[in-house]
């Protein structure tokens, strides 16, 4: 099949990438790192997130970031949002789009947000109500697609039935997450197939943490499957709390120059994001883990 001419890059860098860190980061230091990231050509950014903060303390100040942003009118600032009680405090903070998170694995799920797989799609709920209501978009992810640091593999019905549930509720889009990093290309190739046999393919994205090295080499397989919407975090940034030893995302730098050498378009200005991510590098006193930043460095 013939390589997509446009991807839609999902930067999760300010919410994915952050979550998991230790140290405090200030509510200027992310809304900067909003800002800066919204002048690469970027046109969709997760800026935060609404969960506990005695579950994920270093998401407690997404409210601040939202009302500090200053937002540009063509990009999307959206909000994890795992109950009712995220989405109205989402809604305060004037979050224009949401993302609830649900699991392929059980004993993921429970960890993660609490509770079963079939009672975190009945918390949804009212979430997609409401938003609906509201005019409000939202997005729903899967994590362990490809693999769960608890159960290890995962049938790739037990994803097909959540990802269709989430779809069927109004998610607009669905995010495939290997939070663990352990897919492979030949099998993240056809789960997405599998799964677009019940969810259109420009309904599909693909979240890729990079543990394993092999990211990018999912990314490329599923472009051939025909998906073109892809989550990065910038400078590689990230992991999940409730997944122990799981690495950042793919680095959205590494993304950009992979897709720019396949001569498909982005919108994105791959210069200015290495400045972005050696940027929030420096401020979190690091390397970066875009190997292409590393390389444009050196
Ligand atoms: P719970 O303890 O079952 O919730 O947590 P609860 O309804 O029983 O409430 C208990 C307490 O939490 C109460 O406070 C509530 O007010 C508070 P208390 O009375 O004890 O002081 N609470 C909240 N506070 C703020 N915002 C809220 C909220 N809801 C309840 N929305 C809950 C359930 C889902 C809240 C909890 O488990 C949680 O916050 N989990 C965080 C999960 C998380 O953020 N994980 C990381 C993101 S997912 C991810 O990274 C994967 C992804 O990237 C894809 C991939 O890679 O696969 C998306
Ligand atoms: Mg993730």
């Amino acid at each position: 099949m013939s390589l997509p001419s446009h991807v839609r890059i999902v930067e999760v860098g300010p919410r994915d990438g952050l979550q998991n860190e230790k140290q405090p980061i200030s509510v200027a230091d992310k809304v900067t790192l909003i800002e800066k990231l919204s002048q690469t050509g970027l046109s969709y950014i997760e800026a935060g997130s609404f969960v506990s903060p005695k579950w994920v303390p270093q998401m407690a100040g997404s409210a601040e970031v939202f009302q500090h942003i200053q937002s540009a009118d063509h990009i999307t600032y959206a909000a994890l949002t795992p109950n009712m009680q995220g989405f109205e405090a989402a809604m305060q903070a004037g979050v224009s789009e949401v993302a609830v998170f649900a699991a392929a694995s059980e004993s993921f799920s429970q960890k993660n947000i609490n509770c079963s797989i079939a009672d975190s799609l009945i918390r949804f709920q009212p979430v997609l109500a409401a938003a609906k209501q509201q005019g409000v978009k939202v997005r729903g992810y899967v994590s362990c697609v490809l693999g769960c640091p608890y159960e290890g593999n995962i049938a790739a019905e037990a994803v097909v039935d959540v990802a269709q549930q989430l779809y069927e509720m109004g998610c607009y889009e669905i995010s495939l997450g290997d939070t663990i990093g352990v897919g492979t290309a030949k099998k993240a190739a056809q789960l997405f197939n599998k799964v677009s046999q019940v969810i259109p393919k420009a309904h599909l994205a693909g979240h890729f943490h990079d543990t394993y090295g092999q990211a990018l080499a999912n990314i490329y397989a599923c472009l051939q499957e025909g998906i073109h919407i892809f989550d990065s975090s910038v400078a590689g940034l990230g992991g999940c709390p409730y997944a122990k030893g799981a690495s950042g995302n793919v680095a959205s730098e590494d993304v950009i120059y992979m897709l720019n050498g396949l001569g498909i378009n982005t919108g994105v200005d791959l210069d200015k994001l290495i400045q972005v991510g050696l940027h929030i590098s420096a401020v979190l006193g690091r390397e970066t883990n875009s190997r292409v930043a590393r390389a444009w460095q050196a």
